[in-house]
């Protein structure tokens, strides 16, 4: 049995449309219930519904074997899992914005609100560049309107959050997507099954 941990949402949706393309169909899995677990015995696959910021803690610990999880995560948090394949969806980039109006004072120390605090360290760190980091879990546009930061470090995607709150895009620090990732272990003693997901899955990111 090889069990897949999925980002709950659109981005999960996607994701399992691609398994199921691939020969890993789960139908249970498209009734409208509360349920987090769904198995096809006959196909040998699991599927359980995780909080798209956790699929690599249950990949990394071996309660999944494989999952799906964004790039920003797998930079934030460096989860101990093989990476895989690039499924390019769910295509964004980890951006600096700031209020229209921002110039950047080098010799003052940069406030950024971010909830992606490592990635906002390592980026500024390269620059030499001191920082102060306010890490916030949400909402973070909000900081630099109300003064709590100069800048953000944060997740675009349409632009729209930024378009809607008068803010623009500085920089771009990293371009992100999906990315297949399977527990070390797992991928030792399962070798063959995993190997096989991620051609099926593979052929489709080519198509
Ligand atoms: C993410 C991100 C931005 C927004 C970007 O937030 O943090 O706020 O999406 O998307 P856009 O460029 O298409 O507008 P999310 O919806 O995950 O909520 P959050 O505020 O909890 O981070």
């Amino acid at each position: 049995m090889i069990n897949v941990a999925l980002p709950k949402g659109r981005l999960g949706e996607k994701v399992y449309a691609m398994f199921e393309k691939a020969g890993y169909e789960c139908p249970a899995i498209k009734e409208v219930n509360r349920k987090l677990v769904f198995e096809n015995t006959q196909k040998q696959i699991r599927y359980f519904w995780v909080k798209p910021s956790d699929v690599a803690i249950y990949v990394a610990r071996g309660a999944a074997d494989i999952g799906v999880a964004g790039k920003d995560i797998l930079l934030e948090y460096a989860p101990d899992v093989y990476e895989l394949l690039d499924l390019q969806i769910g295509k964004c980039r980890m951006a600096v914005a700031a209020p229209k109006s921002f110039h950047d004072n080098g010799e003052k120390t940069l406030k950024v609100a971010t909830k992606f605090t490592n990635i906002a360290h390592r980026y500024y760190a390269d620059k030499g560049r001191e920082i102060d980091i306010i890490k916030l879990n949400g909402s973070i546009e909000l900081a630099p309107i109300l003064g709590l930061s100069d800048v953000i470090v944060d997740i675009v995607e349409t632009g729209a959050t930024l378009r809607e709150n008068d803010l623009e895009v500085f920089g771009t620090i990293v371009p992100i997507s999906a990315r297949l990732i399977a527990n070390k272990a797992s991928f030792q003693f399962k070798t063959a099954e995993i190997e096989k997901i991620a051609a099926e899955i593979g052929k489709q990111v080519m198509a």
